[in-house]
């Protein structure tokens, strides 16, 4: 387990996950019944965007950073500008944390040592977050149905092993096939075409009905470095394309990044 979130935290990746994060979370406050969220591959939950490792790889300034002049927008867009709008720089359970309400719950899953002693801290504010030092695939299969029936599983997972396509594809299928109402996000990597689509066919080979794809690339990136990545939305909200349309029609051309969505199955 090598790999540190601090040193890509803010990147343009982070930003279209952590606005797909928002949209699907403000859907969910729309019903009054709670729900519960969790968050498979949590990371240390608050990154220091004036440290040493975003420093290291400039990824926040050529992300995040390049947002600060946005006001206002869709309410996704401008959520997100008011929750990472600072020098710390929230990972997924602290924006997930913010917006609980008080009939909601999060479950933050990190396997690392030191990032579980971080988002403890991190998460200590929120009473209806809880953090489990653990395996996120293992958890999430056994954390699902939550019992409020309604629930958002985000799966980030750092793909470091050669067979983390696979595990990620395992589990989500695993979760899938005991809480199929669940709005799930599966956020990927494409260092490849081939495998970004098999890992996605496999998802799908789940059998979920509705899923949605959206793939962000950007322009001048410094070779060896991640110039694309997707998420795999499943149950997508409605409304959640084009919410997602109108926040990345804002901030994609201040990244550099132009976006494609594709309905795997069941166009809403
Ligand atoms: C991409 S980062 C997560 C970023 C976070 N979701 C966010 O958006 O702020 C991936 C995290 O997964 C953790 N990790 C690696 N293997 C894991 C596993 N099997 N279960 C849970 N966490 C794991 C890493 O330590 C790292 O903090």
């Amino acid at each position: 387990m090598n790999y540190r979130h601090a040193f890509h935290a803010g990147n343009f990746a982070d930003v279209v996950k952590h606005l797909a994060l928002i949209a699907g979370l403000e859907h969910l406050r729309r019903k009054a019944t709670g729900f519960a969220v969790i968050d498979t591959h949590a990371g240390r939950g608050a990154y220091n965007l004036a440290g040493t490792e975003a420093a290291r790889t400039g990824e926040a300034a050529d992300g995040i950073r390049r947002l600060t002049d946005v006001n206002g927008g869709p309410a996704t867009l401008a959520t997100y500008r008011e929750l990472a709008g600072g020098e710390i720089y929230p990972g997924s359970p602290l924006i997930a944390a913010k917006l609980l309400r008080p009939q909601d719950r999060l479950v933050a899953v990190e396997k690392h040592p030191e990032d579980v002693v971080a988002l403890r801290e991190t998460l200590q504010p929120y009473a209806k977050a809880r953090v489990e030092e653990g395996d996120g695939y293992k958890r999430l299969v056994a954390l699902v149905p939550p019992p409020e029936r309604r629930g958002l599983i985000l799966v980030d997972p750092p793909y470091e092993a050669p067979d983390e396509f696979r595990f990620a594809a395992h589990a989500v299928t695993a979760a899938y096939r005991r809480f199929a109402t669940g709005l799930y996000l599966i956020w990927f990597p494409i260092k490849s075409a081939a495998e970004a689509n098999a890992f996605c066919g496999e998802v799908l080979a789940s059998g979920a009905g509705k899923v949605l794809r959206v793939d962000v690339e950007k322009r001048g990136i410094a070779e060896g470095k991640l110039a694309a990545a997707g998420l795999v939305v499943i149950n997508p909200p409605w409304q959640f394309e084009d919410e997602m349309r109108a926040a990345l029609d804002i901030a994609l051309p201040r990244l550099d990044c132009s976006a494609r969505f594709d309905w795997l199955a069941g166009k809403e």
